[in-house]
């Protein structure tokens, strides 16, 4: 026997910040479906999937929803092993990097890395997006926004290690120019070199000060791993990089990392520039998928136009949603999901192609034969036709595949599927069937058709297992390896068809789309409720609220940050012989000027902090829902000092 050649898959970490949806749940389909057709040619295959459950993000997830962050990410990691089982996703691996061994492995390659001089102690003065956990420099940003999600970023000045990632600049120079199939699409390399190799990379912050949801560096515990070093350290852990040696040399290193495009750089230029650090060999290819939207629009939580995917596994069964997204979104581009083309892709590929021509071709073969499957003598031009393309298909079905191009290679077996329910109209049984001297010859048309049929369920098997077993059910065959769908003529003569019930009922459009829509709505329903039913339980002690002190105060002075566009420099009288320097993030919704005078609600012993350069010595309170502020203020004057509680 041959040894099985390794094939290792990954899946993101993902962020169990809150449930995943439809566009989180893109790449584990993608990635089990790849991971069945490995299987099927014969690969060793392993897929690891988890959750990336360090770092601010999930912090602040947890301490809104009132939790403690372990409790909070134990619950959406439980959930979200249960989608997976929904979802029938095959992998052999889900890595939460809470995981003790997997917080080892992280600890000795941080180790490691500063014992061979990867990584320094510094300052690190710059801006981090907190939803995208990304470190991000002045000049990267725009419009005072992070360039990647638009959204606000915190300006920051923190002791912190960096990795040396600029010396690792002219290796990925390297990768990029030799291996151009390291990063697809291949437009992706270029935004790769333009916007940051080609420039100069600098050294990348990889530890955090300011909070302890993370690793420990092992030897300075004031600090934790940047939550990126920790996910994609997973990888490794996944597959025994500490524990299991023998493991972890077979699959590493991957064969792919399946990824969405918003973590690219990650991925291409930190992950390798990491490796080739720790003298590990590089993945062989990152595949970086497109966004999907909902109804053209992002989906957002507080938007409330998420789409979960569970209801549309309950309503229509899990092959036809691992169909659509396969067959409807171009791997690589963006896509856009809409409830309404799902049903129409049901009805016009699942039922009317493929549902109508096994239904068809199962009722001919009971109505003529009684059920048996003939082979027949006669054979006729419009034969060889549908004979070469079912032969064919299984070829080009592969080199679809290998390309990652997976919309083609699903729409090359419905070519297939089209041809055989035109056979059917050019070689219209029902005429044969009304002579018995065209007996043979009409044995020989179900035949093909019920060959075709065999082959088809063989090629979709990695896409749709449950369809593939209904429908060689159905011919009275069975699984005859999916090699078997490149030979022609493979099913039995005398094999029992039975027509059974229909493999895919037509949707009434119109009434599917409220019924999905209120599945949906009270998916999310619940999910929101449940948060804030977990909010109310958790209670603070009197003496935990009596730890802040706050007191009323006088802005006297206030003037923009000389160093930074959202700030703003206030001299606050709050009782004290001099008055206090306070900085405020709150120069988008005030002028200055216009504060001078007013009274403010002061924390008075907040840890004093440097931002851009000049020291902040309390806080003001104010109150913001979605991009909206105001400060908090008293209704009537009062003394400088005065006490709030
Ligand atoms: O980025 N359409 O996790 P994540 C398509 N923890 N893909 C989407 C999407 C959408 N609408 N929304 C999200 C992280 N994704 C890190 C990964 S890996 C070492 C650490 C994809 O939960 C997104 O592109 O924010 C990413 O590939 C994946 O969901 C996980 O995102
Ligand atoms: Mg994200």
């Amino acid at each position: 026997m041959t040894e099985k050649k390794p094939y290792y898959i990954t899946t993101p970490i993902y962020y169990p910040n809150s449930n995943l949806h439809i566009g989180n749940t893109y790449t584990s389909v993608i990635a089990d479906v790849l991971k069945r057709y490995k299987n099927l040619l014969g690969y060793d295959t392993f897929l690891t999937t988890g959750t990336d459950e360090h770092g601010q993000k999930i912090m602040k997830s947890a301490q809104d929803a009132g939790v403690n962050p372990q409790a909070f990410v134990d619950k959406i990691a439980s959930e979200t092993i249960e989608l997976w089982k929904k979802l029938e996703i095959d992998y052999d691996r889900f890595i939460r990097s809470t995981e003790k061994q997997h917080e080892e492995d992280v600890k000795n390659i941080f180790t490691k890395l500063y014992e061979q001089g990867d990584i320094y102690k510094g300052e690190y003065k710059g801006y981090y997006c907190t939803p995208c956990e990304t470190f991000w420099t002045e000049a990267q940003l725009e419009d005072g926004k992070c360039p990647d999600c638009g959204r606000d970023v915190d300006y920051q000045e923190e002791e912190t290690y960096f990795f040396r990632l600029s010396k690792y600049t002219d290796r990925l120079k390297e990768l990029f120019k030799d291996h151009p199939e390291f990063l697809e699409p291949a437009f992706r390399q270029k935004e790769m070199l333009n916007n940051f190799i080609d420039k100069g990379l600098s050294d990348l912050s990889v530890t955090r000060n300011s909070f302890d949801w993370g690793v420990d560096v092992p030897f300075d515990n004031e600090h934790v791993v940047y939550v990126w070093i920790d996910a994609l350290s997973c990888y490794l852990s996944a597959i025994g990089f500490g524990d299991d040696k023998e493991k972890f040399e077979k699959y590493w290193p991957a064969g792919v990392h399946l990824i969405g495009k918003d973590i690219v750089r990650f991925h291409t230029i930190i992950w390798p520039a990491l490796l080739m650090a720790l003298d590990l060999p590089l993945p062989e290819k990152v595949f970086a998928h497109g966004w999907i939207l909902f109804d053209n629009d992002k989906m957002s939580k507080s938007k409330g136009n998420i789409m979960y995917p569970e209801p549309l596994v309950d309503l229509y069964g899990v092959d036809a949603l691992k169909f659509f997204m396969l067959r409807e979104f171009n791997f690589g581009s963006d896509g856009n999901f809409s409830a309404k083309k799902f049903m129409e892709r049901y009805n016009s590929d699942l039922v009317n192609d493929l549902g109508n021509l096994v239904s068809r071709t199962t009722s001919m073969i009971d109505k003529y034969n009684g059920g048996v499957v003939r082979k027949g003598t006669v054979s006729d031009s419009f034969d060889d036709d549908l004979i070469a393309l079912s032969s064919e298909t299984y070829s080009k079905f592969n080199k679809l595949m290998d390309e990652f191009n997976f919309n083609a290679a699903i729409e090359a077996i419905w070519v297939l599927i089209r041809r055989a329910n035109k056979y059917v109209d050019e070689t219209e049984p029902w005429i044969l069937g009304r002579d018995e001297a065209n007996k043979e010859r009409l044995d020989r048309v179900l035949y093909n058709l019920a060959e075709t049929i065999r082959i088809v369920a063989q090629l979709i098997e990695p896409v749709m297992k449950n369809t593939t077993r209904e429908i060689l059910e159905k011919i009275g065959t069975d699984n005859k390896g999916f090699e078997s769908a490149g030979k022609f003529g493979l099913l039995e003569e005398n094999a029992r068809v039975s027509k059974g019930k229909n493999l895919f009922d037509r949707l009434d459009i119109d009434k599917e789309l409220v019924r999905l829509h209120d599945a949906n709505g009270a998916l999310i329903e619940q999910r929101l409720k449940k948060n804030a039913k977990e909010e109310k339980e958790e209670f603070i002690d009197f003496e935990d609220f009596t730890k802040v002190n706050l007191v009323v105060g006088k802005i006297l002075e206030a003037q923009n940050h000389p160093d930074a566009d959202k700030l703003l420099v206030f001299k606050v009288d709050i009782g004290e012989a001099e008055p206090r320097t306070i900085i405020s993030g709150i120069k988008k919704w005030y002028k200055a000027e216009d504060l001078i005078g007013r009274n403010v609600i002061v924390v008075k012993n907040l840890a004093p902090r440097k931002m851009r350069g000049i020291e902040s010595q309390g806080m003001l309170l104010a109150a913001d829902f979605d991009n909206d502020l105001t400060l908090l203020s008293t209704l009537t004057d009062i003394k400088p000092g005065s006490k709030v509680s």
